[in-house]
């Protein structure tokens, strides 16, 4: 038998990068590649990289300065480690990384996955691959499924791609250029995927998509579907306890998404729905394609629909031009919706996005002045939020076994991670939890109502 090789992958930014690392796993895994926790006795090492702001652009260039060092001493011991770059970065820099970092023996973009162990290959012959064209076949059709043991290994929740690229060209974004034009997954291939998820354990689903509720993929009638339908399909299958989606437009929030949330107890009232702005003159130089009172009307129609549905959202500040009262109508705008989660950041230029060229930039002293008054805000109605869940009884999906001896850790509806003393049997249930307390970020509670097997052990 051959000693299976060892792949370390370390992936930056958003959760189509975690999903996309899997997918790399379970690709290689039939080249008999195992993954290992240390870059250090890895045989190939993947980075999996962000372009979207500047800071996670430039990890990318230090990052690789370490890996030459375990590459060396690889080298040293006999070994020979290579190194791939992936995702947002390569494909935005591909040539530039072959070319600055020697070190780099693949660079793969994001709609190349499959080609992986071509590539490998490649760079063991040749010495160097890369491959950033957007190929004409559909990745996902060349996609290996994960096996069950890893499935299994990966927890309860899941990611499902459905949706990739975007078409919105948002004039401070580099996606639509990174991921392409936007591409949805047909709905039988997506039921298959989440059909093996839930055969192995997985019980809560998350759809993923740059632009997701942009959906539009291929139904079993031969038509386009929404998102709002596929939700209600998904829905349906058996194992299937939650679902998810992220990330969408206020633009595409559409009335069968709206119907959704109404109807389907499956899916979670917790809407991830970026605004970016609260002013209208921001939002337009941004090409957003709507004004702040269509996001509040987003918003109104999807809280009459759902009465506990709760949002988060992403915010930029000093976007080129951004004036003081413009700043004060997104805290403004923020103070109306009353958010359970937010993120906010300050404006990076990206090279090749139109905002890049717009000359009127905000100081980095007042950047920062507005990221912390901003943050400040979001930070106080986070609080309000999760203090709100003391003293009343919530569903918990459990995931696993906390730090804490005897604790189990699961997730809200909201995605808060609630603590309960209880044995590992209930991982995997949704149980109603009584909460107590509020350490930090963490609900602590206790099981409201559970089956006679299911007594808690410690601290009943
Ligand atoms: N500068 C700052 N933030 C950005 N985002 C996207 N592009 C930029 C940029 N150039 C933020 C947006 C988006 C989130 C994923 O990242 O808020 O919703
Ligand atoms: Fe970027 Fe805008 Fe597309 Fe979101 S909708 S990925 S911010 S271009």
């Amino acid at each position: 038998m051959t000693t299976p090789r060892k792949l370390h992958i370390k992936s930056y930014g958003c959760q189509m990068n975690v999903y996309d690392a899997q997918r790399m796993v379970d690709t290689l895994a039939g080249e008999g590649f195992v993954e290992t926790a240390s870059a250090d006795d890895a045989d190939l090492v993947i980075l999996n990289t962000c372009h979207i702001r500047e800071k996670a652009s430039e990890k990318v260039y230090s990052e690789l300065g370490r890996l030459r060092v375990a590459k060396d001493e690889a080298a040293r011991q006999g070994r020979d480690m290579k190194i791939a770059v992936a995702g947002c970065v390569a494909q935005a820099e591909g040539a530039e990384i072959i070319h600055r970092a020697p070190t780099v023996d693949i660079v793969v973009g994001p709609q190349s996955y499959h080609h992986l162990p071509q590539l490998l290959k490649r760079a063991m012959e040749n010495g160097r691959a890369l491959e950033t064209e957007f190929p004409v076949e559909d990745k996902f059709g060349f996609l290996p499924q994960p096996r069950p043991d890893a499935i299994r290994s990966r927890g309860i929740s899941a990611f499902v791609t459905v949706q990739e690229g975007c078409d919105k060209f948002c004039t401070f974004c580099v996606v639509p250029y990174t991921r392409g034009a936007e591409v949805s997954r047909p709905v039988a291939d997506i039921v298959n995927d989440v059909t093996q998820l839930t055969d192995n354990g997985v019980r809560e689903i998350t759809l993923i998509g740059q632009n997701v509720n942009a959906y539009h993929g291929e139904g079993p009638d031969g038509r386009a579907w929404s998102l709002g339908r596929l939700l209600q399909r998904l829905a349906a299958l058996p194992g299937v306890a939650r679902l998810r989606y992220s990330t969408s437009h206020p633009r595409d929030v559409d009335d069968e998404l709206i119907a959704a949330h109404r109807d389907l107890a499956e899916l979670m009232p917790f809407v991830h729905l970026p605004v970016q702005s609260g002013a209208d003159r921001i939002l337009a130089a941004m090409n957003r394609k709507h004004t702040a009172d269509d996001y509040r009307r987003v918003i109104d129609r999807l809280r009459t629909a759902r009465q506990d549905i709760a949002f988060s959202s992403d915010f930029i500040v000093g976007f080129p031009g951004e004036t003081r009262e413009e700043f004060s109508a997104t805290l403004a705008l923020v103070t109306q919706i009353g958010y359970a989660a937010a993120y906010s950041f300050k404006y990076s230029p990206r090279p090749g996005t139109p905002a890049a060229e717009m000359r009127e930039t905000v100081s980095a002293e007042e950047m920062d002045e507005r990221l912390g008054r901003l943050q400040e805000l979001i930070d106080s109605q986070q609080s309000a939020f999760n203090r709100a869940a003391i003293g009343t009884t919530v569903d918990v999906l459990f995931e696993r076994t906390a730090r804490n001896p005897g604790q189990i850790v699961g997730r809200t509806a909201y995605l808060q991670p609630a603590h309960v003393m209880a044995s590992p049997d209930i991982i995997g249930r949704v149980l109603p939890v009584r909460i107590d307390s509020l350490e930090r970020y963490s609900l602590i509670g206790e099981i409201a109502a559970q089956s006679p097997n299911l007594q808690t052990t410690i601290g009943a």
